[in-house]
């Protein structure tokens, strides 16, 4: 079965994990000062701090924007739960805003939403493809919002090079699927040594260095390993070609696909670096049977998270997300996909498109 994304491990990424194995220090070594210099020079983020999952980035990243219970954090309907779970850890409100066609939180909506309770904005580049931060950056700036960005989808499309605003806060994740993996873990970025501060301390029980290691607030451990920092130390070095393959496959599925009329790609408007590839078509549902009987897995990213049992107290407005989320599915795409498994993809896809009729009655 190809499935829908891989990590890629070669024997650098072997020897580093096991030098770290070999040595005396598992925790809290200089590999973990060496991973957050590495992400802070590539992203060109002053400060950085690793953790141990995505999850556990956003959950820093809201403590360090001061968000507390009975607050309101603006999320997008249309990601993974962890964005909105990390808002309730600190029993705050996430409310959910519409997404637009390229599946990014709509930010002509994003105002209707603010009220005296709303603290902060987490934007998702959802699929790999970056949100608009100019815009949101304003916004933010107009009603005195905290920017967080949730880039776990987009490592590397925001490098010292860029010249786009940048967030207040950004999170990454190192799941084995996204572009550079350290196992689990996860890294908060910010220029704002407050947040930074807050952030180191929130991931270690709330323990001040420069107070004796007194614990002036609540914490967690959230550190991670060294083990994990020297995988992604090394990963790290591979990330350029890891981005160029993920896009000349995407090119290859959008040359493909122009024509289609029974499956779509999602809006591309801004800098993408293709952590999914997701396209859009009618009888969803049976797409996937259809490819999973020809060993492709295909993957709804994802459900709304307003569908979801735990969060449908929350009250919503969002059409689009309505309208669209029972079309959407990720294919295919990561590093090791190799041209032949990309033939036979599109092979199958051009099949559903010439004779999806039948198809959906055969499967
Ligand atoms: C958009 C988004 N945010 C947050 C996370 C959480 O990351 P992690 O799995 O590393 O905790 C994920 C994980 O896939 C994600 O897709």
């Amino acid at each position: 079965m190809i499935g829908y994304g891989k990590q890629y491990i070669d024997q650098k990424d072997i020897d580093a994990v096991v030098e770290v194995l070999k040595s005396d220090t598992l925790t809290g070594g200089s590999v973990i000062d060496k991973f957050e210099e590495n992400l802070s020079n590539y992203t060109g983020f002053k400060y950085c701090s690793v953790v141990n999952s995505g999850t556990a980035a956003l959950h820093c990243a809201l403590f360090a924007a001061g968000i507390k219970e009975g607050d309101e954090v603006i999320v997008p309907s249309i990601t993974f739960t962890a964005t909105a779970n990390a808002v309730c850890y600190l029993g705050a409100k996430p409310v959910f805003c519409d997404v637009n066609e390229s599946l990014l939180i709509n930010p002509y909506i994003i105002e209707n939403l603010v009220t005296p309770k709303t603290k902060a904005i987490i934007t998702v580049d959802m699929g790999g493809q970056l949100v608009d931060y100019q815009t949101i950056k304003s916004i933010c700036k107009k009603h005195n919002l905290v920017f967080i960005s949730d880039s776990c989808h987009a490592f590397g499309a925001i490098t010292k090079k860029s010249k786009i605003a940048t967030p207040d806060i950004i999170c990454y994740s190192f799941h084995p699927v996204k572009h550079i993996t350290t196992g689990e873990g996860g890294a908060v970025l910010t220029n704002d040594m407050f947040y930074d501060t807050l952030v180191k301390t929130f991931r270690n029980h709330g323990r001040y260095k420069t107070f004796d290691n007194k614990q002036l607030h609540i914490g967690y451990n959230y550190r991670m390993p060294d083990i994990n920092a020297a995988l992604g130390n090394s990963q790290l070095k591979k990330i350029d070609k890891f981005i160029i393959k993920r896009k000349e496959i995407a090119i290859k599925y959008l040359k493909a696909f122009e024509n289609m009329v029974n499956v779509k790609v999602v809006r591309q408007q801004f800098e993408n670096v293709w952590h999914l590839f997701i396209i859009k078509t009618h009888n969803r549902d049976k797409f996937i049977e259809y490819m999973k009987a020809n060993n492709i897995m295909c993957v709804v990213h994802y459900p709304p998270v307003y569908d979801h049992p735990y969060h449908k107290k929350s009250c919503v407005n969002c059409p689009y997300t309505a309208t669209i989320y029972g079309q959407v599915v990720s294919i295919p795409i990561f590093y090791t996909l190799s041209e032949g498994q990309q033939s036979l993809i599109i092979g199958k896809i051009i099949n559903w498109e010439n004779n999806m009729k039948l198809l959906i009655e055969d499967v």
